[in-house]
């Protein structure tokens, strides 16, 4: 696994308790020497198990010696970050170096996989770049492998997938892949070309996107004409052709991969001279979730100056540390604006918020943080807070007024206790 991230990492882990020998690789010196002595670097569940298994049978090594991951596995992924450049596009520096590094170190046959999300044709680039700095005549076939891994899932998603994906362009690196997976007997595995591959990604996260922003666009007209958007699309999602998964309204997507794929897919549809309008609306729509949300605080509260508030969930979803893009920060960051000071909590996510805000007070737990504030916005819908103690949380609150960006808390129950509760969508 080059790239020890969310990706490399839970991948690199479940191939070695499948009984692999995985070798994990990064740059990041530090992750290395952490993992190397047993301790974790993000939160997943289970992971913390896997990581200790997999040290202590063997088949998990990790490394930050380029030349010893290339020149003892058979089989590369590449599993680095692909983040959006200021213009939207994929950023491809990391999956480029990534390339050259391979070529410089090969020793003999590889198949080398990309896992990390492309956009179409980037396999093809990673082709010509090995070729063009390799220094032996060694022989290599590009996979297209994609990741569909949920983040607060990722262990038991790999473990049990709703299909593999992989593009190949020979019998050779198929077969290879095939005994990879070989223990995945019941999961659908389609085969494709590479190029196909790739945009079975960026098609599927632009999709739930789209799912996503359609819920939101239904809670704006509920919230306008009195209706009510949980009812709404309960009702819509019970046709087996729509469904009921991602169809929540809330304060919109966030995280390190759907705003980034879907402005990558953009610039592909742009380089191929297609309109694109249909993403440009499902981002409008998710910009739009958040900044109603926060309006909606604002009127409510009228003066934020001074105001304190308690923020529930930092994460962009629950079960997961990663905050990258979560409507979270947006919304800190608009409070604090306002003036209003900001006590916050997260289950898992504080230390690494801690890295962006230093200026705003953390608690604890959950009753910690909402004493003494003067409303409670919940932006992830971890399960404990699914939980709240109304008498509890109606004694620490200076006012009982809750702001529900996830629609985790029954709006009957909330008001029959007492609370002024804004939630989305009518
Ligand atoms: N996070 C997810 O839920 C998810 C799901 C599916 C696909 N993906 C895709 O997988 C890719 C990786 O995502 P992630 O969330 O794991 O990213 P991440 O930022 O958590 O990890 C990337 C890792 O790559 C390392 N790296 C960068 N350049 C390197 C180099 N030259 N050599 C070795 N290591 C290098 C970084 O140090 C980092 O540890 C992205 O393309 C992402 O879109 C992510």
């Amino acid at each position: 696994m080059i790239g020890t991230g969310y990706v490399g990492l839970t991948t690199g882990v479940c191939f070695a308790h499948l009984g692999h020998h995985v070798i994990c690789q990064d740059i990041d010196e530090k992750k290395i020497q952490k993992l190397k002595n047993n301790e974790n670097v993000i939160y997943e569940p289970d992971l913390d198990a896997f990581i200790h298994n997999g040290l202590k049978s063997g088949n998990l090594e990790f490394t930050h010696d380029m030349a010893k991951a290339v020149q003892q596995s058979d089989i590369i992924f590449i599993c680095v970050n692909t983040p959006p450049k200021p213009d939207g596009h994929a950023d491809l520096k990391y999956v480029e170096q990534v390339a050259r590094d391979i070529a410089k170190h090969m020793n003999g046959y590889k198949v080398i996989i990309d896992k990390s999300t492309v956009p179409i044709r980037t396999a093809e680039k990673v082709k010509e770049t090995i070729n063009k700095y390799s220094k032996g005549d060694f022989k290599f076939d590009i996979v297209s492998n994609p990741e569909f891994l949920r983040e607060g899932h990722a262990v038991y998603d790999i473990l049990h997938p709703n299909r593999i994906v992989i593009g190949v362009e020979n019998a050779r690196s198929r077969d290879m892949m095939l005994e990879l997976y070989t223990s995945f007997q019941n999961t659908p595995i389609k085969i494709t070309s590479i190029k196909s591959a790739e945009l079975i990604k960026h098609g599927a996260n632009t999709f739930l996107a789209t799912k996503i922003s359609f819920a939101n666009l239904i809670a704006e007209v509920c919230e306008s004409a009195g209706a009510n958007a949980k009812e709404v699309l309960e009702a819509i999602g019970l046709d087996e052709r729509i469904g009921k998964y991602f169809l929540n309204p809330g304060i919109g997507f966030g995280g390190s991969c759907f705003p980034k794929d879907i402005k990558a897919f953009k610039k592909t549809l742009e380089i191929f001279g297609i309109n694109h309008s249909l993403i440009d609306s499902i981002e409008d729509i998710n910009n739009r979730a958040v900044d109603r949300f926060i309006k909606k605080i604002e009127k409510e509260l009228w003066v934020l100056d001074g105001k304190r508030i308690a923020v529930l969930g930092l994460a962009f979803k629950p079960n997961t540390d990663d905050i990258r893009n979560s409507p979270a920060i947006k919304i800190i960051d608009a409070l604090k604006k306002e003036g209003a000071k900001i006590c916050a909590h997260d289950p898992k996510a504080m230390e690494k918020a801690k890295e962006i805000f230093n200026d705003i007070d953390y608690a604890d737990n959950f009753y910690e943080c909402v004493r003494g504030c003067d409303a409670l916005v919940l932006c992830t819908e971890w399960d404990e807070y699914k939980k709240i103690d109304f008498n509890e949380l109606k004694k620490l609150l200076i006012t009982p007024i809750i702001f529900d960006g996830r629609n985790i808390i029954d709006k009957k129950i909330a008001s029959d206790n007492g609370f002024v509760y804004f939630g989305i969508g009518g």
